[in-house]
């Protein structure tokens, strides 16, 4: 399927920003490009190639190289559910299903109106509060699967 074409814009910005030491930005230029469009559109790629000069197989190779970037388009809100000792002896694996069958979708995946991306993580470092999901950046605790329904709920739609 054809990608839809994205306003380049604010590539055109983000790679006038860095003046003429473009080379050793690169991965900065990368990095506000994916905060601005929530992934890396291609199109938005052959912009930086262009505009900063580098070939577009070189920056493949640091995009794919690094997990910090993603070529697919992410949900409006990431859902990481903690997977860690802890969370597990805590009954994760029942909230995380439990998410899952909310939102019709497995790890790594997106839900297919974009609101949501679920992921799993190692510790995120609140054990104390096991079993435990990150929404965006905000910790929820405590989870149960009646419990973590309703936090997903609240952000479904414009609520969030
Ligand atoms: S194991 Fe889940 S927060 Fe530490």
């Amino acid at each position: 399927m054809a990608e839809k074409t994205i306003d380049l814009r604010p590539v055109k910005k983000i790679v006038a920003g860095y003046g003429n030491d473009k080379d050793s930005n690169l991965i900065a230029a990368l990095q506000q490009t994916q905060d601005e469009y929530g992934y890396l559109p291609k199109q938005a790629l052959k912009e930086v190639s262009r505009l900063m000069d580098v070939p577009l197989t070189r920056i493949f190779g640091i995009v794919t190289f690094y997990s910090q970037f993603t070529l697919i388009p992410r949900g409006r809100h990431a859902i990481k559910i903690c997977t860690g000792t802890a969370c597990h002896v805590k009954g994760v694996n029942d909230v995380k299903q439990k998410v899952k069958d909310q939102l019709n979708v497995v790890e790594g995946e997106t839900t297919a109106d974009y609101q949501f991306t679920l992921e799993t993580v190692a510790c995120i470092g609140t054990c104390f509060l096991a079993p435990v999901m990150m929404v965006d950046d905000r910790y929820f605790g405590k989870l149960t699967t009646d419990t973590v329904t309703d936090i997903v709920d609240r952000y479904t739609g414009d609520n969030a």
